[in-house]
């Protein structure tokens, strides 16, 4: 779908999320066509510097993230040349008049928010007093979107002063990456996987987000948070309500966004023996900070934070009476990897011999990395010995199925900017289902908190906890392997 021409600011313009994935990946969307002629990428932030200067350092974080090959000098002009600069002071006066001056009536206008949730209100409100913003305006705002349901709340109505929902974009950029909106065509695009997508066929559902990295630099942060505020009230959460939500009626916002909320509302409570927390401990110390504690990184002794967390989710529904939804994610783990994984039930009727083991099939969506997905079936063992099985996976790397359209997937942060100027809020979350979202998490955090619950050491490097084996041994079911 062709883009409008646009004027995009981005607020913080010289902070890590710009420098890093926000500006590298606009590079990369112009350097692949898709940014139309006349637009313009305007950075603010609160440092003086000039277009000249904010020119250069947009150039070397193009240069850092932006692969070489894509680097030609005549693309880099161009795209350098349609960036500027705008020094804002968010609380004061300096620099609104500026950047009124600059914005253009017959183009997009969109606004960055990638800046401290505690900014929005002045960066809205200015954006209005002003006449900076126009009623088509859109505004993009970053996770953390709250800490609780009472800060998204108020949040949402500080927004909501200023601006229409159908302006605002809530980023979760797991909805960005291309494979998550493969679940959606998985889904309902083929006919062969609804029919068996409810509890009569399906066991249980793994959903897991392993990373290898701890949280050494982003500690101040990180340690206010903690796994669940952090990963899986948000992007947990969607991969949660792709696998579960009934189809929409179309791939629209709101018919999506409608399915998905259902889901969210529908979560039980989990109780206490249905979580396990975790927090990495050091290693050998061989390798210098790479060795560090969790409580060494946010350098706090006593924190209590997670940097693990596994827990078993039940959606009150038809579809998924008692089937289980098994999250778990956390940092300095074995491998980097994530996945969804549908563990189906055994046949109604074996006919083959009692002894011959028999496996589940498993659908395995992989969403990072090597993109893909597999599905395990039983099969006869090859050979004059009788009926025995086995299983064996059908294995599908989207990139090797895709070919040459598959070796260059945007990055989510490029699909999700390019989809704000396109007006398409499909893949942004709506304020209800944020508050939905922070409605099911506020209990289990309070109460673990009022408890005073300490997480379990895990090894870096390793599974995790042991106690988390045990939330599915005590079903009678196994974690998959994390496997890079
Ligand atoms: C961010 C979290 O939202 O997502 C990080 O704050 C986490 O803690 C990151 O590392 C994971 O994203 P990705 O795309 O690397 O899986």
């Amino acid at each position: 779908i062709p883009v409008e021409p646009f004027d995009l600011v981005v607020f913080g313009g010289t902070g890590d999320l710009a420098t890093r994935k926000i500006l590298p990946g606009l590079y990369r969307r112009f350097w692949a066509g898709q940014i139309p002629e006349g637009s313009r990428i305007i950075g603010a932030a609160r440092s003086e510097m000039d277009d000249a200067a904010y020119r250069a350092m947009v150039h070397e974080a193009i240069a850092e993230f932006v692969a070489p090959d894509k680097c030609d000098k005549a693309t880099l002009t161009a795209f350098l040349d349609s960036v500027s600069y705008v020094p804002i002071d968010a609380r004061g006066t300096g620099g609104w008049q500026q950047l009124a001056g600059l914005m253009r009536d017959d183009v997009v206008r969109a606004f960055y928010f990638s800046v401290a949730p505690g900014l929005f209100g002045d960066l809205a409100q200015r954006l209005h007093s002003h006449a900076i913003a126009d009623p088509d305006s859109r505004i993009v705002v970053e996770k953390p979107f709250g800490r609780d349901l009472d800060s998204a709340r108020k949040l949402n109505a500080t927004l909501a002063e200023h601006f229409d929902e159908t302006q605002i974009y809530r980023i979760d950029h797991y909805l960005g990456k291309e494979t998550v909106q493969n679940l959606m065509a998985v889904r309902f695009a083929n006919i062969l996987f609804e029919p068996l997508w409810n509890a009569q066929y399906v066991d249980h559902v793994q959903i897991t987000v392993a990373e290898t990295v701890g949280v050494g630099g982003r500690g101040s942060y990180y340690d206010k948070s903690g796994a669940m505020r952090d990963m899986v009230q948000n992007h947990m959460m969607q991969l949660l309500c792709l696998i579960a939500m009934e189809p929409p009626y179309r791939f629209e916002p709101d018919a999506v966004r409608d399915e998905k909320l259902k889901v969210i509302r529908a979560l039980e409570p989990v109780g206490h023996d249905d979580i396990v927390r975790g927090q990495y401990r050091g290693g050998p110390r061989k390798s210098g900070d790479d060795e560090l504690s969790y409580t060494e990184d946010v350098e706090d002794p006593h924190s209590l934070t997670e940097s693990y967390i596994a827990l078993k989710a039940s959606i009150a529904n038809w579809r998924w009476q008692g089937v289980p939804f098994y999250l778990r994610t956390g940092k300095k783990l074995r491998a980097r990897t994530s996945e969804i994984a549908v563990v189906f039930k055994e046949p109604p009727h074996s006919i083959f011999d009692e002894d011959e083991a028999w496996r589940e099939n498993v659908l395995a969506i992989r969403l990072q990395p090597n993109e893909g997905m597999n599905l395990s079936v039983m099969i006869k063992e090859p050979g004059p010995g009788g009926m025995r099985l086995t299983d064996v996976p059908l294995d599908m790397s989207f990139a090797e199925a895709l070919g040459e359209d598959g070796a260059d997937i945007p990055d989510a942060y490029e699909r999700l900017i390019m989809d704000v100027i396109r007006g398409n809020q499909t893949l942004f979350m709506r304020g209800d289902e944020v508050e939905a979202a922070w409605a099911w998490t506020d209990p289990i955090i309070a109460a673990w908190e009022e408890r005073g619950d300490r997480p379990k050491g895990y090894d870096p490097y390793s599974s995790g906890p042991e106690d988390a084996l045990m939330l599915l041994h005590r079903d009678g079911r196994r974690w998959r392997e994390i496997r890079g």
